[in-house]
């Protein structure tokens, strides 16, 4: 293909909880970004429940489609491509996106590109800065806990995930534990910064030879304490057992990513998923990279949480590559990251 002067890109994402749609061009500048949040919708469930997620992505993604692109100022005739996240996510909820995208690429005659949910959250970071190769991406959201290498532009390698809950899963269910309302995850965080470290819970995998994580032994330590203190009648301090827990959680994340930073020889470290939003870890992480010479980059807040922006940045790398998808693309609620 030969390469153009810009490439805007319209961008749908609808794997979990969050009726998304933007405008991108050349993968970096944001025209129009579109979120919906189902959030309040779920609270009251303790968690996304699927069925209600699909319902209102079908309500809302017409609204947030029509919306991205008024804001963008684009016509029809200037977008170039339709982006959307084609897995790994909640089946029905990614079925209403990719249909909207399918019907979009169909009637306008635009090339229909399938996105990785992951590799967005990874491209996220390009909307604020350059990315330098080869790097290693620290994902944390609340489906996924990766350490990814990239040698170049849309070469993904993993080198390590969790072996069980996601880094994210763990602070919800700790969250719930605490009776913290859905998602858990900023609650904690307020929470740990009034706390103090007064539990020594696990840090699984930490001695041994592995880039995966395993979270699920914190969380049962968590749950233990808890349940002890109520069968004694003894009060608990829920700033205490955060701050104890997301330390734990924060130590092997920091442990893992700095020995990934030390084998492989990078330009750039990138963190990625709604966990980046965590203050415990952003503040840890720039403190074991202030004497380092490797640039750290944390997406602002607004982009660490699922928006359409990052599946457009992402995006962007399968258009170059010619990367496009025919109208029988599905939903793959279990798709791998694989190399674009
Ligand atoms: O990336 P994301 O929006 O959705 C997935 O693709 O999974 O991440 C959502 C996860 C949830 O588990 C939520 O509790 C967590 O990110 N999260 C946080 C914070 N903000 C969001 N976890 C810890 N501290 C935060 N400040
Ligand atoms: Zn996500």
């Amino acid at each position: 293909m030969t390469k153009q002067a810009t490439v805007t890109i319209l961008a749908i994402e609808t794997s979990c909880d969050e009726t998304a749609a933007a405008v991108i061009q050349n993968g970096s500048t944001i025209l129009s970004n579109v979120v919906y949040s189902q959030m309040k919708s779920h609270q009251r469930f303790g968690g996304v429940v699927p069925e209600i997620a699909s319902r209102h992505h079908v309500e809302n993604v017409t609204l947030v489609l029509e919306a991205a692109l008024d804001e963008s100022g684009c016509s029809w005739d200037q977008i170039d491509a339709i982006a959307v996240t084609e897995g790994p996510g909640l089946v029905g909820a990614l079925l209403i996106g990719i249909q909207a995208a399918k019907a979009l690429a169909f009637i306008h005659k635009k090339p229909l590109i399938g996105v990785h949910h992951i590799a967005g959250h990874i491209y996220a970071n390009r909307l604020e800065d350059e990315l330098e190769y080869p790097l290693l991406s620290l994902v944390v959201s609340g489906g996924h806990t990766e350490l990814i290498y990239m040698e170049g532009p849309g070469q993904f390698e993993k080198l390590g995930e969790t072996r069980d809950d996601a880094a994210g899963e763990a602070f919800d269910k700790v969250a719930r534990l605490l009776k913290l309302p859905y998602p858990g995850g900023p609650h904690i965080d307020r929470l740990a910064q009034k706390g103090k470290v007064t539990y020594k819970f696990p840090k699984a995998l930490a001695d041994e030879d592995t880039y995966d994580f395993s979270f699920s032994g914190v969380k049962s330590a968590v749950m233990n304490v808890v349940h002890n203190a109520q069968q004694r009648g003894e009060t608990i301090v829920p700033e205490d057992i955060a701050r104890s827990f997301q330390q734990s959680v924060v130590d092997v994340l920091i442990e893992r990513t700095m020995k990934a930073v030390k084998q492989y020889k990078v330009n750039q470290v990138v963190v990625a998923g709604g966990v980046a939003a965590n203050r415990g870890l952003r503040q840890a992480l720039e403190e074991a990279f202030r004497d380092l010479e490797t640039p750290l980059a944390i997406p602002p807040l607004k982009y660490c949480t699922d928006n359409a922006a990052m599946i457009g940045a992402a995006a962007y790398e399968y258009y170059v590559a010619g990367q496009f998808r025919s109208l029988d693309m599905n939903a793959q609620p279990g798709l791998r990251l694989v190399s674009v």
